[in-house]
């Protein structure tokens, strides 16, 4: 099978989860620090924390962000169900702002117009769809003006760049920026995620939260007389300051995380080159582009998106799924629009309020896009899109 993404695994990723299962340290071990580390200098960011997973990490940040009951959260609803259960986790209230359909990032003027309409909008959540950063200078003057906190989802977005060359996750425009190592990611550590921020009293509290809501690093004692002992403190003492959960990430995952993360651009050098071949072989048939027009230079290449008029073709998107399926090839919609999940609909969200993503929905189809894709079957699968298609040739495309 051809999937639409898939992770890469070499003997040195091996190894490192061996030398970890043989170290007789097996979670809160050495591993954690130096992959958050390793992950916070390459981003250029003060701080990171290691979590179980990506929805673990975006939990955490709207937690820290303060969003919570009578505040509400903006994200896309070009996204993957995560992003906005972020608000309902803590208790506040997901809005979307539409996408823009060049990008399908979140649309400036979308936010502007929601951030108008919900003054209690305490964070945006901007998504970096497929890898290719949000205009991110101008969604943090925006979140500022109202007053709201910056955390970038960019679970597909580790190693893409912003257009002035510093890295995404360097959180020059946010508070905080999450990733997702889940396999199809552009790294992965099974299941994982991080948060890179540069506020140190946000690290702090994300450190607590991440661990049951106690004491981290050294946070002032809340009851500092419950601690002394003579007039000492206690070498068993800890508090828990605040409600926190156990996201904690395993040394399991770490070294494997560290491991993967040394291949990081190695991998998107070659979704590069895949990307620039597809661009060409399909660039040239009607009816079919590329989901992000511009821009994508500098993009993690998550995924690769394409905008089909399945009308205009004659033929419908899941007849094309599942012929390509019985040709070994698996491809995915991303994604189905977040208000048209049935618990959004009962939150009262109706998805034609956000007639891009709708438009946008209609026409998306993802194709195999992964560091082990070979040339050859990239070719078997342009030849068997457009078999499937019905792709006619033009110079004037469509
Ligand atoms: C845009 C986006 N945000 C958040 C997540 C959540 O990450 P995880 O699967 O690691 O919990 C994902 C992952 O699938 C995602 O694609």
């Amino acid at each position: 099978m051809i999937h639409y993404g898939r992770h890469h695994l070499d003997e040195e990723d091996i190894q490192a989860v061996v030398d970890v299962l043989r170290s007789g340290s097996l979670t809160q071990g050495p591993a954690i620090d130096v992959f958050e580390q390793a992950v916070a200098k390459y981003v250029g960011a003060k701080y990171a924390v290691a979590v179980s997973s990506g929805t673990a990490a975006l939990h955490l940040a709207a937690l820290a962000a303060g969003v919570g009951p009578g505040k509400s959260l903006i994200t896309s609803p070009i996204t993957f169900v995560a992003s906005a259960n972020a608000a309902l986790y803590v208790g506040g209230r997901p809005v979307f702002a539409d996408i823009d359909p060049d990008t399908v990032n979140m649309s400036l003027g979308s936010l502007k117009e929601a951030l108008a309409k919900n003054p209690d909008a305490r964070a945006v959540v901007p998504v970096h769809f497929a890898g290719l950063p949000c205009d991110m200078p101008a969604i943090k003057l925006a979140a500022d003006r109202a007053g709201a906190v910056v955390i970038e989802d960019a679970a597909h977005a580790l190693g893409a760049t912003y257009p002035d060359g510093s890295r995404v996750g360097s959180c020059a425009h946010s508070q905080m920026t999450m990733f997702s190592f889940h396999p199809v990611k552009a790294i992965t550590t099974g299941e994982g995620g991080m948060i890179t921020t540069n506020d140190e009293s946000a690290y702090r509290k994300l450190l607590r939260l991440r661990s049951h809501g106690i004491n981290k690093l050294d946070d002032p004692l809340m009851l500092p007389e419950q601690a002394l002992v003579n007039g000492v403190r206690a070498p068993w003492y800890y508090e828990m300051e605040e409600l926190g959960y156990n996201y904690r990430i395993t040394e399991i995952q770490c070294a494997l995380g560290l491991s993967q993360f040394r291949k990081l651009d190695k991998f998107i050098r070659r979704r590069r080159a895949l990307v620039g071949a597809y661009d060409k072989a399909l660039g040239e048939f009607r009816y079919c582009r590329p989901a992000q027009a511009e821009g994508r230079e500098q993009s993690g290449h998550h995924l690769y998106t394409l905008r089909l008029k399945f009308k205009s073709l004659g033929v419908e998107r899941a007849r094309v799924m599942q012929t390509l399926r019985e040709q070994g090839i698996v491809t995915q919609v991303h994604y189905v629009p977040v208000p048209m999940h049935p618990h959004y609909r009962r939150l009262g969200l109706n998805p034609q309020d956000y007639p891009n993503a709708q438009e946008y929905y209609e026409e998306a189809l993802s194709i195999p896009l992964f560091f082990d894709l070979t040339d050859e079957q990239q070719k078997f699968v342009i030849n068997a899109l457009e078999l499937a298609c019905n792709f006619s040739r033009s110079p004037n495309r469509a």
